[in-house]
């Protein structure tokens, strides 16, 4: 491409972005209802959020992207939202980055755009790899670079697609890239599917121009889906184990895995020994990792899922990101995804319950707090507490008792469930996931609710359930219980949140 095309095109990518920010702009003045607005988790100013993309850590600051649509709070023509923080708490939003505007990315019906993806740092030059998706009776896909030197303003390469074709026709999907670097070279996973099975496809690269295939790096067993979204394949631990995390297509309840394994770099072949599912809530799908300066890996991910109802539409906005988690390798080899330490910042006011007994059917009302932006750590004792009790806690109650959301754990079944029945508008349901109680026979509920959000994590990440709730503005008490039995609660921390 001569040096005037590309500038040609540049200014087209440019004024679409143009256009874009101006209609976020004049969208975000009118989305002023903010029942649902979360309090201290990133979503968008105004119009539609998915997948995030491009996390990275990049000249010492966090940046996010996300797929986005501002002109409209429900998915559209994908753009790319951008947001910054030097902490992981406080976010700074940042002009669109990608807008559609090349006939690899743009089309006549909705379904086009600039598609899932990841970031990498170039030697400096903030290089992002998405998949350029255009509809048609065949939906095309293909993998694009946009590159950026201040952060802000990205150029598309003249050489996009730099991926024109899946390595084999008759695949369903071939999106969502994920790339990272290992001794001097890119590595990329990609997700596919092909005869009802999702794959993650490897391919490699010297320059992120020119790619070769490598090879199928993982696909399903038969029972993982038919198509693998938002691949991402990294190394955990101090050992040579790599985690894979995908979000398969028609699951059914499970939405999002992760695969534990070893990774061959000359074949691409990831050999996967364990699968389990990422998280047991009902909003949590497409999430994806960065390493921070100090080697942490961490997560973030879309904290709603497709096909719910989304109460927020109607205030013109709609998704969030989960808080970010730091995730680990456990000894067993399990991943442990633990709210990262910097959260702590956002505490004001605890409030502490000592050891206490909660008598059999009772309740345990928290008078000193009221609010819709908290976190909590409960912890109670399983060996001191009936076995056919089931404990735990009800947050954003209504005053006259009639709606909560519910967080309990049966004694007996080793089952922690969070219910969302009573919790107000919006989906209801049970999520449910089995935890064992740690070694001294304690359960640990670590819970950040949010205005709409409810985020679990057992056990110090042992296991953790993610769900959008959407109670009334006026819900905002906790009460401990016990049912069938009585319970031994050790301790109680409570913390009104606030940036
Ligand atoms: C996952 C996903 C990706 C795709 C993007 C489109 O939620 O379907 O596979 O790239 O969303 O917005």
């Amino acid at each position: 491409m001569s040096q005037r095309v590309e500038m040609e095109r540049h200014q087209l990518h440019m004024e679409r972005v143009e256009q874009a920010n101006q209609a976020l702009n004049k969208a975000a003045e009118l989305a002023t209802e903010d029942r649902f607005r979360l309090g201290y988790h990133l979503m968008p100013q105004a119009g539609w959020m998915n997948d995030p993309n491009g996390l990275i850590y990049w000249n010492e600051e966090f940046h996010v992207f996300y797929q986005h649509y501002p002109y409209e709070p429900k998915w559209g023509p994908m753009h790319w939202g951008h947001a910054k923080s030097k902490d992981l708490v406080h976010w700074e939003h940042l002009p669109i980055a990608l807008a559609p505007s090349e006939d690899y990315d743009s089309g006549e019906t909705g379904g086009y755009g600039c598609w899932s993806g990841s970031a990498v740092d170039d030697n400096g030059v903030l290089t992002l790899v998405y998949t350029g998706h255009v509809d048609g009776r065949t939906p095309v896909e293909v993998q694009c670079l946009a590159t950026s030197t201040d952060g802000v303003t990205f150029t598309k390469s003249g050489a996009n697609p730099v991926i024109g074709d899946a390595p084999e026709e008759g695949g369903f999907g071939f999106r969502d890239p994920k790339v990272w670097q290992h001794d001097g070279q890119w590595y990329m996973v990609v997700g596919y599917g092909k005869d009802g099975l999702g794959k993650a496809l490897m391919y490699t690269s010297s320059d992120l121009l020119t790619w070769r295939y490598l090879g199928i790096a993982a696909e399903s067993n038969g029972m993982m889906g038919d198509m693998w979204e938002c691949p991402d394949l990294f190394p955990l631990g101090d050992g040579d184990d790599y985690v894979l995390i995908i979000s398969p297509m028609n699951m059914g309840a499970t939405k999002t895995m992760y695969l534990t394994g070893k990774l061959n770099y000359e074949t691409g072949k990831f050999d996967y020994r364990d699968a389990e599912r990422l998280d047991y809530g009902f909003d949590f799908y497409a999430p994806q990792t960065l390493v921070d300066g100090q080697g942490r890996r961490i997560l973030m991910g879309w904290m709603n899922i497709w096909g719910a109802q989304m109460p927020e539409q109607v205030d013109g906005w709609m998704g969030a990101f989960t808080l970010p988690r730091e995730l680990t390798l456990a000894e067993d080899g399990t991943l442990r995804m633990q709210p990262v330490a910097e959260l702590a910042v956002l505490r004001k006011g605890r409030v502490f319950v000592d050891r206490q007994v909660i008598p059999a059917d009772s309740t345990v009302s928290l008078e000193t707090v009221q609010s819709d932006q908290l976190e909590l750590i409960a912890v109670f004792n399983t060996k001191e507490s009936d076995v056919e009790t089931v404990f735990g806690l009800l947050v954003r109650c209504s005053e006259d008792g009639s709606a909560y959301t519910e967080v309990a754990y049966s004694v007996a079944e080793q089952t922690l469930r969070v219910d969302r029945t009573h919790a107000g508008s919006g989906e209801a349901g049970v999520s449910e996931v089995q935890v064992e109680p740690m070694e001294d026979g304690n359960i640990k509920l670590h819970l950040f609710v949010d205005r709409s959000s409810l985020e679990l994590f057992a056990n110090n990440g042992v296991k953790t359930i993610t769900n959008r709730i959407y109670p009334n503005g006026d819900s905002l008490g906790i009460k401990l219980f016990a049912r069938h039995g009585e319970a031994c609660l050790e301790s109680l921390d409570v913390w009104e949140l606030s940036l």
